[in-house]
């Protein structure tokens, strides 16, 4: 296992509860721009990459025949059983699995989605390459993640700021960088759009556990964060009241 795939499983065990909770999980027009995408069909088999607290499998399985909802995170998914469980939600297979190796044979779902949370894994290009195989010709890829700025220090900048709070953060990729990616994975890309989520800082951080101290270092690096990086993350207010915008990307790429 990788230092990022070491890193998130024990974040993510520790925090599994709060995930489930969060408002920025549970939905969004980012997640309503995810099913649209996805355009269920009621034959269709699914696979949710990265499951979290499982809010886009939860949304999406009552729409198809078979969803399966993978995370690397043991008590992830106990807590997105549990979840599913509570919202009435049936049928949802749950495995433990790397979305650097997806434990499926070629060409198993007609669609596969992963939202918030590429930005952990090791090497998003092999990501690309694995959801590319486990497709069948035809399917579709949905993804929404975390974007960062297209200048090279710009978004090293932000990822070093969302690294601070949760090193389990590797690195998310630019609107380009994205285009790239899906497409050295053979797939055609569609329909590409923003959204954008304000977070009040401290309680962006304590989702993580994030000491004082941590908090006290995030604000200082906003008050230093170059034109670019503060254009991109916005911030306003000060204290416990300061906030700042994290922007997404969503886009669906379909196997040719
Ligand atoms: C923020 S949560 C995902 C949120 C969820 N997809 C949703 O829509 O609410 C990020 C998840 O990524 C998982 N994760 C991180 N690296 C992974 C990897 N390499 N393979 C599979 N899951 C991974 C973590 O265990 C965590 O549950």
């Amino acid at each position: 296992m990788g230092e990022f795939a070491r890193l998130s499983r024990e974040r993510f065990g520790e925090h599994a509860d709060e995930y489930v909770r969060s408002a920025t999980h549970a939905g969004g027009p980012d997640l309503d721009a995810v099913v649209r995408l996805v355009d269920a069909q009621p034959e269709w088999v699914a696979l949710d990459v990265a499951t979290g607290g499982g809010h886009t499998a939860i949304a999406i399985a009552p729409r198809v025949a078979g969803m399966v909802a993978l995370d690397l995170t043991p008590e992830m998914l106990d807590a997105a059983a549990r979840h599913a469980a509570e919202r009435g939600v049936s049928g949802i297979e749950f495995v433990l699995g790397d979305a650097e190796a997806l434990p499926f044979p070629d060409a198993s779902f007609d669609v596969v989605t992963c939202r918030i949370a590429s930005h952990h894994f090791g090497d998003v290009q092999t990501f690309a390459d694995e959801v590319a195989r486990v497709l069948r010709p035809g399917g579709r890829f949905v993804l929404q993640d975390q974007c960062v700025p297209e200048g090279a220090a710009a978004a090293t900048f932000v990822n070093l700021f969302d690294r601070l709070r949760d090193p389990s953060h590797n690195r998310a990729l630019s609107e380009s960088a994205w285009v790239e990616v899906v497409s050295r994975a053979g797939l055609t890309l569609g329909e590409l759009s923003h959204f954008e989520n304000r977070h009040v800082l401290e309680e962006w951080a304590s989702m993580q556990g994030c000491s004082s101290d941590t908090v006290k270092r995030l604000r200082e690096m906003l008050a230093d964060a170059g034109e670019i990086a503060l254009a991109w993350m916005d911030p306003e207010g000060e204290g416990s009241l300061q906030s700042f915008t994290i922007r997404q990307i969503v886009l669906v790429a379909e196997k040719p």
